[in-house]
């Protein structure tokens, strides 16, 4: 069989690339057309010969694929965000009172700006002085690829600002989609699974001039780094629609929730009619002052909430109900379900989310059901429709032992959740764990997914978290697994080895400790010092109980669940082995050097002219640290009304005591 010829196929793809800069980037080709095209046809010729070893340069047509490293990584300015969403006119009540809450203001002191959820790809466009010099896909939010040369083939995007005086920096967000009817055109040759994935593919072509070719649409929907002149994000997109960036016709401003439902419900009866596919709203604290004090919670702004439509419903019938161990060990029973088409999406599991839901639906293997699914959520059943008649199976309870490590389960009294009682020793959930720690919001390794750990743990390569980074010890065992090769081996560790510096927030997330997500690790990070102290943690059982009791927004059950966590012996053990393979680190947020950097400061009694909230992430932002409990090591006491045993506990204690105003004097 002839040899996969690896370095004449990398050289290819290197003087693709330098060609199509030459073509797009600088106007300046140095070959012909067909001399072009020739090059692409052995670049194909050679995939189509070696699929498995030049899989993971395939850019030419996959679908939704793995970033490949023919585009290079692109570090956004700003971080790119997600958003929370809500289900039910409740869940928007909820989210007003959380912005008044936050501002201390009034429920109907917002103004909102609304526009269609576009279900797209979310782009960066970053124009200098007028110029688009970069486009870039959004990755994981913080790193992303560059496919300017890709973008600029896109007409709806100008390639310079229609402005007399641009900004000289500016990040434009947006969406880049494919209206329905063009998908339906552009899938009579290709076979993309929908619009969305029909984008993904076209942005994804190695050769622009493909990409050139496909029907890509744009629409601005916000921005990174931009100081404008505008006091509001509405008005900030009209201007930008001034400078020849298409924002979207449904945008609106309202002044209450009220007028939010009814441009709601008026937009999810024309959905059908709208040329893209929009999986909701999205809504928009339209005040950017207000924007920039409310901030983001995790990887969302508090200041804006996409509203989504209702679900899709179908009809199927289940196969068989199993039971799934995760990584706490709860046991989840799953519908296996005769597939079914979905809203586009062929969904074969459906979660039946605890037994009591079995019990009280009565649901049975054989039965017909409805299945709802409802945007990237877990496809559920609603109800049953026509009971099995032959031998319909007796009601499937909870089971006594763990059907993986045949541990015996347990009860949780406050929740209706059974648990495998055997966290340290069952197989599903350590693979669980492993599955969580290397999974997108974890440390994010490219190409370890659920199916690779599943196989390395069968296998025995990865058993705990540190043969991780030693499984470029395996190389001649993998390279010979089925669909392995050298070269998607070398990728992973590559990968793995990208992946080795860990922002310990970030790290303590990871290890999928009951409780402990992703606000709770940073708040649970902030305890420690430095990384020394984290370590020592592990080591010799330091005191940290103390400093994460006085760690403002850390509840017990948190605490409690953290450090039975590390007292385990083989935990310790495992995180200690890991410890040794990877650099920790801890990243210093983002702060203003102030009279209070580095001072400790509790917030006691009502505060009347901002929220706890706001005054916290105030404090934090000037370098503060806010604590919860109060002792000699305190700098700063701030007493809002009706303080109590905080303020007299100061005043014996010495500790500097300011009232709102005085506070307010300090901090501007
Ligand atoms: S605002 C401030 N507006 O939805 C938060 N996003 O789930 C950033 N999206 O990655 C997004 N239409 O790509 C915003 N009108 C819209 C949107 C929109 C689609 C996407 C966006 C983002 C994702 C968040």
């Amino acid at each position: 069989m002839e040899k996969f010829p690896k370095k004449k196929f990398q050289e290819l793809v290197k003087i693709i690339q330098y060609h199509n800069n030459l073509y797009y980037n600088d106007d300046n080709p140095k070959i012909s057309d067909a001399e072009y095209d020739e090059l692409i046809n052995d670049y194909r010729k050679i995939k189509k010969l070696f699929p498995i070893e030049t899989k993971q340069s395939d850019l030419l047509d996959e679908i939704g694929g793995k970033p490949s490293e023919l585009f290079s990584k692109f570090n956004h300015p700003t971080r790119m965000l997600s958003l929370d969403n809500a289900m039910s006119e409740d869940d928007l009540v909820n989210f007003q009172k959380k912005l008044s809450n936050f501002l201390n203001k009034k429920t109907n002191d917002f103004e909102f700006s609304t526009e269609p959820k576009i279900d797209g790809l979310s782009v960066n466009l970053i124009y200098k002085n007028g110029k688009l010099v970069i486009a870039a896909t959004r990755g994981d939010g913080q790193t992303g690829e560059n496919i300017t040369n890709n973008v600029i083939t896109i007409k709806d995007i100008p390639k310079l600002l229609k402005t007399k005086s641009p900004p000289t920096f500016i990040e434009i967000r947006g969406e880049i989609f494919i209206t329905k009817d063009d998908f339906i055109k552009l899938n009579t040759e290709n076979n993309f699974a929908n619009p969305r994935n029909a984008a993904a593919g076209s942005l994804r072509q190695l050769d622009p001039r493909e990409t050139a070719k496909r029907p890509l649409k744009f629409i601005a929907h916000g921005f990174g780094s931009y100081n404008g002149e505008k006091n509001n994000y509405y008005d900030q997109l009209i201007e930008l629609k001034s400078w020849g960036i298409p924002i979207s016709p449904f945008l609106k401003k309202v002044q209450n929730l009220n007028e939010l439902m009814t441009i709601y419900n008026e937009i999810n009866k024309k959905r059908a009619e709208i040329p893209y596919d929009i999986d909701g709203l999205v809504y928009k604290v339209n005040n950017l002052s207000f924007q920039n004090r409310l901030g983001i919670v995790g990887k969302s702004p508090r200041w804006a909430i996409a509203h989504k439509f209702a679900s899709e419903t179908a009809q199927t019938e289940i196969k068989k109900i199993d039971i799934q161990v995760g990584r706490t060990g709860s046991l989840t029973p799953v519908a296996r379900l005769k597939p079914i088409n979905i809203g586009g999406v062929l969904v074969s599991n459906a979660t039946l989310h605890n037994f009591e839901e079995i019990e009280k639906k009565d649901i049975r293997e054989g039965d017909s059901v409805i299945v709802e699914r409802a945007g990237d959520v877990i496809p559920h059943i609603l109800r049953v429709v026509n009971k099995n008649k032959k031998n319909r199976p007796k009601l499937f309870k909870p089971p006594k032992y763990c059907p993986i490590c045949k541990s015996p389960t347990i009860i949780d009294p406050d929740e209706v959740v059974v648990r495998c009682s055997g966290t340290y020793i069952c197989d599903a959930q350590k693979v669980g764990r492993l599955k969580h720690f290397v999974s997108r919001s974890a440390l994010d390794i490219e190409g370890l997914g659920d199916k690779q750990i599943n196989l390395f743990y069968k296998k025995g390569l990865i058993r705990d978290y540190a043969d991780i980074f030693d499984l470029v010890a395996k190389r001649a065992i993998v390279v010979n697994f089925e669909g392995w090769g050298t070269l998607s081996f070398d990728n992973l560790i590559n990968a793995i080895d990208q992946k080795k510096k860990i922002e310990l927030s970030k790290f303590i997330y990871s290890l999928g400790i009951r409780f402990v997500g992703q606000i709770n690790a940073k708040l649970i990070s902030s305890a420690f010092s430095n990384i020394e102290e984290f370590k020592n943690f592990f080591e010799s059982e330091n005191d940290i109980v103390n400093a994460l009791k006085n760690t403002d927004g850390l509840g017990p059950k948190v605490i409690q669940s953290f450090v039975e966590y590390s007292s385990i012996k083989s935990n310790k053990k495992q995180i200690l082995k890991l410890i040794k393979k990877v650099e920790l680190f801890i990243k210093k947020i983002d702060t203003v050097k102030s009279k209070i950097t580095g001072k400790k400061i509790i917030f006691t009694g009502t505060l009347s002219l901002m929220s706890r909230a706001e005054a916290k992430s105030q404090a934090e932002k000037l370098g503060a640290k806010v604590v919860s409990s109060i002792s000699k090591s305190t700098d700063i006491l701030v007493s809002g009304e009706n303080s109590g045993s905080k303020l007299k506990k100061a005043k014996e204690l010495g500790v500097t005591v300011m009232n709102e105003k005085e506070w307010n004097n300090l901090t501007g």
